[in-house]
Parts: structure tokens; C-alpha cells; sequence
């Protein structure tokens, strides 16, 4: 009998598998499973046209990325077991209450990006928490290597104000970052997964005299430099002397923060951080499956419908292994992950590595 059992219940799942999904095509050449999802290829279009200048990983796609997360991170599950209001997680508060959120001081900066990206958000129609997780995928898909984020539609467009202090700044301590990020739900591993992130990344106002100042040196590249790059010895301050959060880099026209040094450096952290240097396609892996727990915090995600498929294909990474900056050596690597040794790196040639500032347009 109990052959039989399994003999049908195979012969049920084998059917189920064959049977073709149901496909819809929104246009020619965008197929989707649900026909809900059309309705975001025309935004798609409009947002690399108009917002990432033309499907760039340059300032407004770094922004709309910073963006998900200020959006997200207002969420608290310590709130919420004693029954107050922690912030609403990816709710799009942080659009819908921008003269309160924006004014929080880790919020420095991203009322630009929220002014930028609210009127698409209107004239589409689509609820700002949708939209801020949207613009963040799509722009991220435009990194070389990037990763080809879950996009989850159909938030609800009605939120509250995210109460102050849930965004971490980069002069907090260690402890303080994961405690305040277990209490979204997020490991001290997922958080170093989340600061994937800061690959592609510049700063404006840590040191508001060096606007552009990237993380490391290919902030149009979805790579593990960020990785080595936090590592390195700090040698200089790229700007004017030290900033509240910053420490010293190990590059000219680069800029640390205190935070992601510290994470790079602290033993519960530190051998996730060191995973990512020679393996991008982990990273990558890594970063999707983070970004796919931020995107959804306080949302009922069986209410969500699932559109990913029209989040596009990002271009592939030139390499799979971070190399040391030219006029460096393993000596100046900063190794902190107790159970595994650093990878060999390759130096890359040439005179000592310099990184362009992108001053904001
Ligand atoms: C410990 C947690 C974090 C801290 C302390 C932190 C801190 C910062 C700071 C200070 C900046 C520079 C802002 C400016 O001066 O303009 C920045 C930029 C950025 N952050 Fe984070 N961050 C954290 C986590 C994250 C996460 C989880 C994400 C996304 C998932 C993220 C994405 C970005 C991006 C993309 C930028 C670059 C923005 C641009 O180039 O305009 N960060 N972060
Ligand atoms: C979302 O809410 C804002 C107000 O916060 C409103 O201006 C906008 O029209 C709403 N969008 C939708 C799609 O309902
Ligand atoms: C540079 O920093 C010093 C103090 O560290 C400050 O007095 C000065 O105003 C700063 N310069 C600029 C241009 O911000």
C-alpha cells in the first residue's frame, strides 16, 4: 500500500512539474507568470530612461539602493512584541513622511533621492514602498555583476512615520549595529551581506567636503574590492582630516567608514566579510537573499505578488576574485577571520591605485 501511495503521489508531482505555467505576455518579448506584474515593464522603461541616465550603477542608482534599505530598516520586533509602534518596515513611510524621516540624522542625504523618485512614483500610481523597492532593483541590475534582485509587489500605499534612531550610523560600535539590526531579524552574517551594498557606493556628508567620495574603487561595480579594500591598513584621510564615523583609508579618493571596518575587523563578523573577497558569485548570492528579507520587513508577503521576472538581467562580472590595489601587498591585509586563511590576491599593475571622486550633479 504504502508503495502505491508514493507511486501516485510521484506519478501527481511529475505532472505538476510538466504542466506548463501559465504565461503572459505584456508585449512583445515580456513574458510574465501574472498579469499584475505588467504593469511595471513601462515604469521600468521610464526609470532607466529618466532616473538611472540611460541604465547606469551611478549616483542615482547608489541612492535608490541606500534608499531600500532608510526605507526598510524602520522595523522593529522589540516593538512590536510589546505592543508599540516600531516603524512599518518597507511601507514607503520614508516617501509619505519625508519631512519627519528625512530630518532623522542617519538619514543625511536621502531626502534628494526620495524628491527625485517621487513623482514617478505618482504619476505610475504605484504605492511608494512598492516603488522605493522597485527603483532599488532595478537599479542595482545595472552594476556590472550585479545581482538580479526579488521584486515583490502590492504594499500597501498607507503607512505611518518610522520612529527615530532604527538606521544605523557608521560611528556606532559593533555591539550596537547588531543589536539594533537583530532586532529587524537580521544575523550578524546577514548584516555583512546586507553591506554588500557598499560596493557601489559614494558618500556625501560623512566628510561633506569630498562629495562623491566612494567605498572602494569600482563604485560602478557589483565586485569583491569592497571587501579586500575595507581590509587594507588605513593609511590617509581623503578629505579634511577625521569625520565623525570615518577612519583613515588606505587609498587616495577613497573613504571608510568606521562601521564597515569595524565589521571587517570584529570576530563575529569577520569571516563572512573575508567569504566575499575572492568569490563574487557568493556575494551575489549572499546579497540577493538579504535584500529579498530587507524588501519585505513588515509586510504580509502572501498578500505580495510576485514580479521579479521584470527586474532585468544584469551584465556579468569581469572576474569572480578581488585583486589588491596596485602598490599593495598581502602585508598591508588586515586579516581578521580566526578560522580560514586570507585568498592570495593578485596585485593589479601599475602606479599606486588613486580613485576618482564623483562629485554629485
Ligand atoms: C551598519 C549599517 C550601515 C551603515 C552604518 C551605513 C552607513 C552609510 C553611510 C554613512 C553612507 C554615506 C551617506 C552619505 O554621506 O551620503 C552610506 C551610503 C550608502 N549605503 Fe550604507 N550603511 C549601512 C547599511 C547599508 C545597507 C544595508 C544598504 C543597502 C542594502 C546600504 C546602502 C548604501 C548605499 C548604496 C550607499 C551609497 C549612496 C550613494 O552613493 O549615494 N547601506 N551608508
Ligand atoms: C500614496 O500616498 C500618497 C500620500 O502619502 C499620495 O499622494 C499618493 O497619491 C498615494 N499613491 C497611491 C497609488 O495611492
Ligand atoms: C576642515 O576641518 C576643520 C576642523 O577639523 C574645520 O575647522 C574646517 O572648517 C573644515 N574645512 C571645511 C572646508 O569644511
Amino acid at each position: 500500500m504504502a508503495f502505491k501511495v508514493v507511486l501516485a503521489l510521484v506519478t501527481l508531482v511529475t505532472a505538476a512539474l510538466a504542466a506548463p505555467s501559465k504565461r503572459v505576455t505584456c508585449s512583445p518579448g515580456r513574458v510574465v507568470s501574472n498579469a499584475a506584474c505588467c504593469k511595471w515593464f513601462p515604469i521600468l522603461d521610464d526609470l532607466q530612461t529618466n532616473l538611472f541616465d540611460g541604465g547606469q550603477c551611478g549616483e542615482e542608482t547608489h541612492e535608490s539602493l541606500r534608499l531600500t534599505f532608510h526605507d526598510a530598516i524602520g522595523f522593529s520586533l522589540s516593538a512590536e512584541r510589546r505592543g508599540i509602534f516600531g516603524g512599518g518596515g518597507a511601507d514607503g513611510s520614508i516617501m509619505a513622511f519625508a519631512e519627519i524621516e528625512t530630518n532623522f540624522h542617519a538619514n543625511n542625504g536621502v531626502d534628494g533621492i526620495v524628491e527625485v523618485q517621487r513623482p514617478f512614483a505618482l504619476k505610475h500610481q504605484v504605492s511608494f514602498g512598492d516603488f522605493i523597492q522597485f527603483a532599488g532593483a532595478v537599479g542595482v541590475s545595472n552594476c556590472l555583476g550585479g545581482p538580479r534582485l526579488q521584486f515583490m509587489a502590492g504594499r500597501s500605499n498607507i503607512s505611518r512615520p518610522a520612529p527615530d534612531l532604527t538606521v544605523p550610523e557608521p560611528s556606532d560600535s559593533v555591539d550596537k549595529i547588531l543589536e539594533r539590526m537583530g532586532d529587524a531579524g537580521f544575523s550578524p552574517s546577514e548584516i555583512v551581506d546586507l553591506l554588500i551594498s557598499h560596493t557601489v557606493a559614494a558618500q556625501d556628508h560623512v566628510d561633506p567636503t569630498i562629495p562623491g567620495t566612494p567605498f572602494d574603487s569600482t563604485p560602478a561595480e557589483f565586485d569583491p574590492q569592497f571587501f579586500v579594500e575595507t581590509l587594507l591598513q588605513g593609511t590617509l584621510f581623503p578629505g579634511n582630516g577625521s569625520n565623525v564615523g570615518e577612519l583613515e583609508s588606505p587609498l587616495a579618493g577613497e573613504i571608510r567608514l568606521q562601521s564597515d571596518a569595524l565589521l571587517a575587523r570584529d570576530p563575529r563578523t569577520a569571516c563572512e566579510w573575508q567569504s566575499f573577497v575572492s568569490n563574487q558569485a557568493l556575494m551575489v548570492k549572499k546579497f540577493e537573499a538579504a535584500m529579498a528579507k530587507l524588501s519585505v520587513l513588515g509586510q504580509k508577503t502572501h498578500e505580495l505578488i510576485d514580479c521579479s521576472e521584470v527586474i532585468p538581467v544584469p551584465p556579468l562580472a569581469k572576474s569572480n576574485v578581488a585583486v589588491l590595489p596596485a602598490g599593495k601587498s598581502l602585508a598591508d591585509v588586515q586579516a581578521a577571520c580566526a578560522a580560514t586563511p586570507f585568498p592570495t590576491l593578485q596585485t593589479a599593475p601599475g602606479p599606486a591605485t588613486t580613485v576618482a571622486r564623483v562629485p554629485p550633479s
